[in-house]
């Protein structure tokens, strides 16, 4: 099966081209950059901008690829609330551009969404729950949902959380940063009235390989399967890195003063995807003992 990935050198493309590479899959990865990022993996690499659509289309026609997973889109959310308009291009504009080509090819899309279509009211949230997104990042990625389902495409949309895990060159996630500062002795102040699950890469890309292999269609939450506070979770990562808890401290969102208004209460329920995909998503401190251990294992090669 040929698939193509766009945003290949983020955090979830670069796992992608990995774990569906164990498949003998064809795989061509597209991104902003000149090259891949991702050079231990077979695969084609196309340098590509999707605000532009003739040469999305065009590079999408000439790839003629069965399956799109697409992963690219502003990520920052505070970024996405300060330059909305640059948000929309990529996240949706973007979108619109994927599918043109898709549709001119009979391609499959799998569109990755994000638990911020939701308000944090009242999460976790499954898959038939109503999205109202609070900030402009997650106004975005519905927006780009919408189109997605409208499109008259074969199509799935996996909604996921908290993304963290490991990568080259990969823009910081909540648990890098916090082990980088925790590393470096400093003192981090947590919010303690944010809930959710968290999400390590390996087990979304895993979930998406399955969505791909058993073709389904529809809406799948994939995220781990604890629940807790952002403040709780720093604490595991300190203990499962072996770095002092002292330095954590508990505070409220209101306190933080960002950009972007975050949903307090959220979280996916992800018992579709777990009786659909047939796969078990691990609990926050077996994500972090794997990532733990690919940390590692990045270090002995290093050396
Ligand atoms: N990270 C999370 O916590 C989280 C949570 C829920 C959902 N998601 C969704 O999951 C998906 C993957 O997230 P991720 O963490 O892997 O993101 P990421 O690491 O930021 O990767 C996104 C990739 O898209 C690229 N990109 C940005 N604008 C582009 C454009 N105009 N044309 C082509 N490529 C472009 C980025 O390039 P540059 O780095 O050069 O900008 C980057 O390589 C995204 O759709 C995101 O919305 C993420």
């Amino acid at each position: 099966m040929k698939i193509l990935i766009t945003g290949s050198n983020g955090l979830l493309g670069q796992k992608l081209l990995h774990t569906l590479s164990t498949n003998l899959q064809e795989l061509i990865g597209c991104d902003l950059s000149e090259r891949s990022l991702v050079d231990d993996v077979i695969h084609n690499y196309r340098q590509l901008d999707i605000t532009e659509r003739k040469p999305t289309v065009a590079a999408i026609c000439d790839i003629a690829p069965q399956v799109i997973v697409h992963t690219a889109a502003m990520t920052e959310v505070d970024r996405c609330e300060i330059e909305k308009e640059l948000c929309w291009r990529v996240n949706v504009t973007g979108t619109e551009h994927i599918l043109a080509g898709a549709a001119r090819v009979g391609a499959k899309v799998i569109f990755i969404s994000s638990d911020y279509i939701f308000n944090g009211e009242n999460g976790p949230y499954d898959e038939e729950a109503v999205p109202n997104p609070i900030g402009y990042y997650g106004r975005s990625k519905l927006a780009a949902e919408n189109l997605i389902r409208g499109s008259g495409l074969d199509w799935t949309i996996i909604r996921t959380i908290v993304l963290y895990g490991y990568g080259i060159n990969v823009r910081s996630s909540f648990v890098t940063w916090l082990l980088d500062m925790l590393r470096a002795e400093k003192v981090v102040r947590i919010v303690d009235d944010q809930w959710g699950n968290t999400t390590i890469v390996d087990d979304l890309a895993a979930g998406i390989e399955r969505s791909v292999m058993l073709e389904k269609s529809g809406i799948f939450n994939i995220g781990g399967q604890s629940f807790k506070t952002r403040y709780k979770f720093a604490l595991d990562i300190a203990r499962v890195f072996d770095l002092p808890v002292e330095f954590i401290t508990p505070i409220t969102t209101g306190e933080l003063r960002q950009a972007a208004r975050r949903p307090l209460r959220s979280g996916l329920v992800i018992d579709k995807a777990e009786r659909e995909l047939y796969i078990s998503f691990r609990t926050a401190d077996e994500a972090l003992e794997l990532y733990k251990s690919q940390e590692q294992q990045a270090v002995r090669i290093l050396n």
